[in-house]
């Protein structure tokens, strides 16, 4: 399975910080927002990456992450998105680098605790669709939330007044090469994007979307709030580490 990160967009809610940089560049903790996706794709056993970014900054991921030899990779891809069209839209950039395969793709502002390496080993056996995975939260109208039937999801909702269910569709999805065929038939949101939930809820019309549940702590970093809580996770979890693992 192939690995693709996106991290274009605009950062405006964590503006001044993103005046003069890209969101995915902003400090957690000890490293740059944008290793911990990377991380977990390749702890999945993931080894074949994309990363989608745009604006003025792209040039500073090259110089950042180079050849990915910081986390045992021969080499990463990048690509460009023009302007700040939405999830979906940074996704299409990578059709060429997909070439028909499955793929795991993570936005570059979301941090986990613990691994997707089973949901990886069950979309891998699923073969087609989809498959995403959920998180219970305090806040899900600040997310896509599913609402879900028995072990079905029926629908997803992006970010409602009143959500349907406590469950986050957190920004972790693998697809079957037809999402770019989706993405192709959408049309803008009203927030001008081409939503990544559209796609979703299109695999959901097919009956062809699986879950999990995803384990330990997960958080995005694109608010203040949600920038803080997780430099202040990834913060506890180091100290919680051994000595020698640390070292590594
Ligand atoms: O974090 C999970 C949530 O992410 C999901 O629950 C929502 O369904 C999903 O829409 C998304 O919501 P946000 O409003 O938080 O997404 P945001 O616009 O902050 O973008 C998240 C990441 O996606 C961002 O860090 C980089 C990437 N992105 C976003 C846009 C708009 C791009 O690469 N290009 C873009 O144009």
């Amino acid at each position: 399975m192939k690995g693709i990160v996106l991290a274009g967009g605009t950062g405006s809610r964590l503006f001044p910080l993103t005046k003069i940089t890209n969101k995915h560049l902003l400090p957690i903790y000890d490293k740059p927002m944008v290793y911990y996706p990377i991380q977990t794709l390749v702890d999945a056993g993931i080894r074949d990456i994309m990363i989608v970014t745009g604006g003025r900054n792209a040039g500073d991921f090259l110089r950042l992450l180079g050849n990915g030899k910081e986390f045992g990779l021969a080499h990463l891809n990048y690509a460009y998105q023009e302007g700040e069209g939405g999830i979906a839209e940074a996704l299409a950039q990578a059709e060429h680098f997909a070439d028909g395969q499955p793929i795991c793709v993570i936005l570059g502002d979301n941090l986990i605790e613990g691994s997707i390496r089973p949901a990886v080993e069950d979309f891998a056996a699923q073969r087609e669709g989809a498959r995403i995975l959920l998180k219970e939260v305090p806040d899900a109208a600040r997310f896509g939330v599913a609402e879900i039937e028995g072990d079905r999801i029926v629908s997803i909702e992006e970010k409602p007044r009143e959500p349907k269910s406590k469950y986050a569709v957190t920004g972790i999805y693998m697809y079957d090469a037809t999402v770019f065929e989706k993405i192709r038939e959408l049309a803008p949101s009203g927030r001008g994007e081409l939503e990544i939930t559209d796609v979703n809820n299109a695999y959901i019309r097919e009956g062809a979307m699986t879950f999990s549940y995803l384990e330990g702590w997960w958080t995005d970093a694109g608010t203040f709030e949600s920038l803080l809580r997780a430099s202040n996770l990834v913060a506890r979890a180091r100290q919680a580490q051994p000595a020698e693992a640390v070292a590594r």
